[in-house]
């Protein structure tokens, strides 16, 4: 018998074509079944949706077989949802969540332009949400998730990133590109083995040789796809310096480095730090700021990480 997953109405659009069956949850005789109401071939009619209005109905199912193909539909509809006032605030932000996790899953199994194309649409849709919806912050931020993939970590860095850039006065332009650059910062691990990444112990110099290449392989990535990218590059390729120079991939100091790719190096640190890892639970936040500010002193820029303090704080109480 399949298992389903709850979707509201409000995130379907009248008249388009969703892409996978919907149902409703009928109760007959104490008994509920799952009914098939709108086949995903074919348009869910604005009368099929003004019927459900009309009834209360806003809960409907989708086949936990067809999660992805109902993602793809939200994915595409992004604009239109984040922009639609009936739908709740908390709602809006779980999709622009789950969504981004499933885009960027799709970037890192197969990082080619079609792809990465879909990263920078994604971007500018967040963008424009994170600017005209006050509530946007606040509910991005209380979830974002604290288990670590590399995917999640990157919708992670991509989130706080954005609402931080905004808080210390980023334009919108700016906001744009450097929110694609966060949400593939790392893109440069997906040609690195998964046994270096996920190894619990020590990493030996060879393999951390091999670490300290993603910022460059993940530029050369985006090169290859012919994105056509400028301002994003800075980010995937600065994020790992230090401000004494210490960092990879170019040892570059503070002065040399873009502020942007130094706010990256903050939420990055930050973002690891505070979600679970496989050789560790997560942290505190005001644990982890505090170890920043006292441990990593030469490495992030303080001034940065005390407006980043003053942010978090403003957001988290
Ligand atoms: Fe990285």
């Amino acid at each position: 018998m399949p298992a389903f997953f709850p979707v509201t109405l409000s995130s379907l659009k009248a008249d388009t074509i969703i892409g996978c069956d919907i149902y409703l949850l009928v109760s007959d005789n104490g008994r509920s079944n799952h009914v098939l109401y709108c086949k995903g071939d074919t348009a869910f009619e604005n009368e099929k949706r003004e019927l459900l209005v009309r009834k209360n109905i806003n809960r409907l199912f989708v086949s936990n077989e067809d999660q992805k193909k109902y993602s793809e539909y939200l994915e595409a509809n992004l604009q239109h949802i984040l922009s639609d006032e009936k739908i709740q605030p908390e709602e809006k932000a779980k999709i622009v969540y789950s969504t981004a996790t499933t885009m960027l899953h799709d970037v890192f199994q197969e990082p080619v332009h079609k792809n990465i194309v879909r990263s920078q649409t994604f971007a500018y849709n967040m963008i424009d949400y994170i600017l005209r919806d006050g509530r946007a912050a606040y509910n991005l931020l209380k979830i974002t998730s604290h288990d670590y993939y590399t995917y999640t970590h990157s919708v992670n860095v991509a989130t706080i990133g954005s609402l931080f850039a905004r808080n210390i006065g980023l334009n919108e332009k700016d906001m744009k590109s450097f929110c694609t650059g966060m949400l593939l910062h790392d893109l440069g691990k997906t040609r690195i083995s998964p046994s270096i990444l996920n190894k619990k112990g020590q990493l030996t110099e060879e393999e951390f040789e091999k670490i300290k290449m993603h910022p460059e392989m993940g530029a050369n990535i985006l090169r290859e796809s012919g994105s056509g990218f400028k301002d994003e590059y800075i980010v995937i390729l600065q994020h790992h310096e230090n401000c004494d120079g210490s960092g990879y991939p170019y040892g570059l100091k503070k002065e040399e480095t873009h502020y942007i790719a130094r706010l990256v190096h903050i939420i990055d640190i930050y973002d690891a730090l505070t979600t679970r890892r496989s050789y560790s639970p997560p942290q505190k936040p005001f644990d982890s700021l505090k170890l920043m500010k006292n441990e990593m002193s030469n490495f992030v820029d303080q001034a940065m990480l005390k407006s980043f303090i003053k942010f978090l704080g403003g957001h988290r109480g």
